[in-house]
């Protein structure tokens, strides 16, 4: 049976956490630094567990100890940007927790599949990375799976079609300059042009740019977390159940798309060795241009937190 730890027990990582259970894929340890609350939502979790018929194990627990031996690790730990704090602070203050939990959780689970969630995320993957010295097939951030879904919803609920037979891809970095693949997006195989006007396209493209804002500013605290957290679940199936889906993650560009030594969002395989491959699809040029403007800032990030960093990565 495989073991995946959360850490982090705030909304997003109770919710992976609450996702993995229910499909039955895993055990799961939460962690978090706040003394009583991953046990508490393990507990709350597990008395969850006989109305869902799963037979998981779910623990919550305050020390790296209890970690050990993860096949994969969700990395979730983070705060959220408050008013009057910057993209500077956000980024300093996630950068030291990030490194903190990548140093201590490698510790435990060396040959641990890492995931992911914190933001800036393609920052906060490529920090991960670099942490562990893990290869770079073993370190993927999730935000594709999540701007995708949203992509979906959007599709499906537009043209009043089941979401069950909507499909559609993101890739680029998870903030203002992702790149939706409209082109690529169908219903059951017909393209989304055929099927809605421009406007109304565009419309779709914009407000999944802008999906994690708009939940923001709905919630007023907090930031969005039962599609992320169902996002995380994909990513754990389909490498826990080697589905070898082709999904989009947030990985190394090593020389796919002209892109280098940064991590972004590429359409991956994604199953039992963590990313088997990144798959190389002819883009327009405008595309492809797309993604260098989103590769380019998430660089400046990387740079910013290379000098933000106490002890530089
Ligand atoms: C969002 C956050 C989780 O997009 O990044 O909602």
């Amino acid at each position: 049976m495989s073991k995946v730890t959360v850490v982090g027990a705030g909304n997003v990582g109770a919710t992976a956490a609450q996702y993995i259970a229910e499909k039955n894929l895993a055990d799961v340890m939460l962690v978090d630094v706040v003394e009583g609350l991953p046990q508490g939502k393990a507990l709350d979790l597990m008395e969850a567990s006989p109305i869902h018929y799963h037979d998981r194990k779910i623990e919550g627990s305050n020390s790296y100890e209890a970690t050990k031996g993860s096949d994969i690790v969700v990395i979730t730990a983070g705060v959220a940007r408050k008013p009057g704090m910057t993209r500077d602070d956000l980024l300093k203050i996630n950068a030291n927790i990030v490194k903190e939990v990548a140093t201590q959780a490698i510790k435990y689970s060396p040959d641990a599949t890492f995931i992911v969630v914190s933001n800036p995320l393609d920052v906060m993957t490529y920090l991960t990375w670099k942490t562990t010295k893990l290869p770079q097939h073993k370190v993927i951030g999730m935000a594709g799976v999540l701007d995708s879904a949203r992509f979906q919803h959007f599709i499906a609920a537009e043209t009043g079609y089941s979401v069950e037979d909507v499909r559609a891809m993101v890739l680029g970095g998870h903030g203002d300059l992702m790149v939706p693949l409209t082109r690529f997006a169908t219903v059951n195989g017909i393209p989304l042009t055929e099927l809605l006007p421009q406007d109304k396209i565009d419309a779709m493209v914009n407000r999944t740019r802008d999906g994690g804002a708009e939940i923001v500013k709905l919630l007023k605290s907090g930031s969005a977390y039962y599609a992320p957290g169902a996002s995380v679940a994909q990513m754990v199936e389909a490498i826990i159940r080697g589905k070898d889906r082709l999904i989009p993650c947030c990985v190394l560009a090593d020389g796919h798309y002209g892109l280098k030594d940064v991590y972004i969002g590429l359409p991956c395989v994604l199953g039992t060795e963590g990313l088997k491959k990144v798959v190389d699809i002819k883009l327009t040029d405008e595309e492809t241009a797309a993604l260098k403007k989103s590769a380019e800032s998430i660089r400046e990030n990387i740079d910013k937190m290379n000098e933000l960093l106490s002890v530089a990565v």
